[in-house]
């Protein structure tokens, strides 16, 4: 049985959809504690800095890439030109690479909004434990109870999947998005009235030198282009893929400013929930799994009674956040699949092919999952424990160098007219040419080289930058 690919049915919810698989864990537990300990305002605006050199512009690019092949990243970067099939191919990896992590976060995610769920009428279980990351450190030993949470996070994702891209992903994103920026209000409020918490805004806000000394400034000017590039989901096929299921109506200028503007918000607003948390009740805020699952635990244990609630509603959203991230990129690798039954002319069922993408991410989440983040003495791949060895091959390797690939190909190859004329179907303007010229012949591919060293660099320790 063959059905078309599917469409958005609206670009509220194209913009949902992508907005979604842009705000994610990286979003909620990289960029408060990235910004706070990387110069404060100063990051944000070396943050900004980057994503005028490059956000947008491959943002765009890849919408573009998707909506005028109306295909995913292989047979879209074939159609335009065999040559660059291989780009397409790294984006899928990219995907593959990402999900075989992210989805055993996403399960610890639903581990943590089920506990606080109970606690709330028990007033036990996680709420009354008294060492946080004791607690954490016995979930993440226990091979059982995290290979059960990454199978109902798989679970979940495949039944969006397979209701299509208008009434699965679409249905589920429109309603999503703005549950979670609704909770991410009531927990701000909660935050922010709680006594202690200014410092922790003055620990994200303020802007402090020191990070920049010496040639501090190439580190965080490296580290604010990667973390802005994986936020907004690029070079994973993901932007892509969604590009290639929005009408012809809509304006591409407009989503590629939307898009990284609200995932930008989104990022600032998490630290306004997070970061004011820690300083609240005095602890030491830190970055990654360790914020999320020990430290903001440990300040829902400390809040009193109504703790369990607030920890339920902030693991519940981040839930939301990694899944509506998670779905963006199975859905890449799903229909890079179909596109390849297409092309040998047989029929594809898209559940049929869902789920053998999902029982495979599976498979390869494994050993993340198993893992216990590298201290369950599982073989280490290159030294990395699963998690950092699967992050390094998509977000320090594959998702930089194809996106350098790509800002070449559209600067110099396409060249910035085929954009135009993309951006011009149906009647749209194309504002800004000047500006989108230089970024693809010059400022995103420098940008997009600086990112990949910095990646290099952040994986492998090795000091490039001084
Ligand atoms: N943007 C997501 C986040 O911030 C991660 C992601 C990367 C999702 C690439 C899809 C593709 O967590």
């Amino acid at each position: 049985m063959s059905e078309s690919k599917g469409q958005f049915n609206s670009n509220f919810g194209f913009i949902m959809a992508t907005v979604g698989s842009a705000v994610g864990l990286g979003n909620l537990w990289g960029f408060p504690y990235k910004m706070g300990t990387n110069g404060g305002f100063a990051f944000f605006i070396l943050y900004l800095l980057m994503l005028c050199m490059t956000g947008f512009s491959v943002m765009i690019a890849e919408f573009a890439v998707g909506r005028s092949t109306g295909k995913a990243p292989i047979e879209a970067y074939r159609e335009l030109n065999s040559k660059y099939t291989i780009v397409g191919y790294f984006a899928v990896a990219a995907a593959v690479f990402l999900l075989a992590f992210y989805c055993t976060l996403g399960g610890y995610t639903m581990k943590y909004f089920v506990e606080n769920f109970i606690s709330i009428f028990t007033h036990g279980g996680i709420y009354s434990t008294g060492d946080t990351s004791q607690y954490f450190s016995d979930f993440i030993n226990n091979g059982g109870s995290v290979v059960l949470y990454l199978a109902l996070f798989m679970i979940i994702n495949l039944i969006i999947i397979m209701g299509g891209v208008a009434g699965g992903i679409e249905k589920f994103t429109t309603v999503a998005m703005p549950a979670l920026f609704i909770m991410l209000i009531i927990v701000i409020i909660k935050v922010l009235t709680l006594d202690g918490s200014g410092a922790g805004l003055s620990f994200m806000f303020k802007p402090n030198m020191e990070a920049f000394q010496g040639t501090g400034w190439i580190n965080v000017l490296g580290r604010a282009g990667g973390q802005m590039f994986f936020s907004l989901s690029l070079g994973m096929a993901a932007i892509i893929t969604y590009g290639s299921y929005l009408s012809k109506k809509e304006s591409l200028v407009k989503n590629a400013v939307i898009v990284p503007v609200a995932d930008t918000i989104v990022a600032l607003m998490a630290g306004m929930a997070v970061m004011p948390a820690c300083f609240a009740f005095n602890i030491e805020p830190s970055g990654g799994p360790g914020l999320l699952f020990i430290t903001l635990q440990q300040v829902f244990n400390d809040m009193g009674s109504v703790g369990p609630f607030f920890g339920f509603l902030l693991y519940f959203l981040v839930f939301i956040a990694a899944i509506t991230s998670s779905i963006s990129v199975a859905e890449a690798v799903v229909s890079a699949a179909i596109d390849a039954r297409i092309k040998k002319g047989k029929s594809y069922n898209r559940k049929t092919i869902a789920s053998i993408v999902i029982c495979i991410e599976f498979l390869l989440n494994l050993p993340t999952a198993l893992d216990a983040l590298g201290g369950a003495g599982l073989p280490q791949p290159l030294g990395f424990c699963w998690l950092d060895f699967y992050d390094l091959l998509a977000e320090g390797l594959l998702m930089p160098f194809g996106s350098l690939c790509l800002a070449i190909i559209v600067g110099y190859g396409l060249k910035v007219e085929w954009l135009q004329e993309e951006c011009e179907a149906e009647g749209n303007k194309f504002s800004g040419k000047g500006y989108w010229k230089a970024c693809f012949k010059v400022l995103s591919p420098l940008a997009m080289v600086f990112i990949l060293l910095g990646q290099i660099d952040s994986f492998f320790s090795l000091g490039i930058f001084g």
